[in-house]
């Protein structure tokens, strides 16, 4: 494997805040990725690394209201390197944290419009639904639940 993956870092912050809104096709995307995820959820959150630098993250954590839930908050792999399994090595790297912490399903939300991530996710065994104004009014949110 041309990357490796370890937990994420606080120093890994100011990597990849600057960089998101680019990973994501000029999307606004880091008014929701907060320092707190690199910082207070390290031990769900991952960091994978390759000759380039970062090469991708996730941002997870365990609910701390369901105690068989996990959540994954932010995924993003560097547009050079997708498509070459990167996604799914960090998903399944959150799915065995999670499931060693006694978590069975995992959660996330995206943006009806992000295609890609809808059909990452039904790759990665996900089921969705659409929910109507999930984020407020207008913001409609696309749900995934995967059992593991
Ligand atoms: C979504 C994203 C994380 C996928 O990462 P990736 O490293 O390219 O994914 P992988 O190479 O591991 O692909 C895993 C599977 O999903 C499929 N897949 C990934 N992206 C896809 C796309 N855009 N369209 C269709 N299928 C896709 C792959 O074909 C693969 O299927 P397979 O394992 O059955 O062959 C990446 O495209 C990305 O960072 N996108 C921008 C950020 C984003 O939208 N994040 C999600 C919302 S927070």
């Amino acid at each position: 494997m041309p990357w490796q993956i370890r937990h994420a870092e606080p120093d890994d912050y100011a990597r990849v805040i600057d960089r998101v809104d680019d990973w994501w096709g000029g999307r606004p995307a880091s008014g929701i990725l907060q320092r707190l995820f690199f910082v207070h959820f390290r031990p769900t959150s991952f960091v994978a690394e390759d000759d380039a630098g970062i090469a991708g993250f996730l941002c997870g954590f365990l609910s701390q209201t369901y105690p068989g839930d996990a959540y994954i908050h932010f995924v993003g792999v560097r547009p050079d390197c997708r498509g070459s399994g990167l996604g799914r090595a960090l998903y399944e790297r959150f799915f065995e944290t999670v499931r060693a912490e006694g978590r069975s399903v995992v959660r996330c939300v995206t943006s009806p419009v992000n295609e890609g991530s809808i059909a990452f996710h039904a790759r990665m065994g996900f089921r969705h639904e659409l929910v109507a104004s999930y984020d407020g009014a207008d913001r409609d949110r696309v749900v995934f639940e995967k059992r593991l």
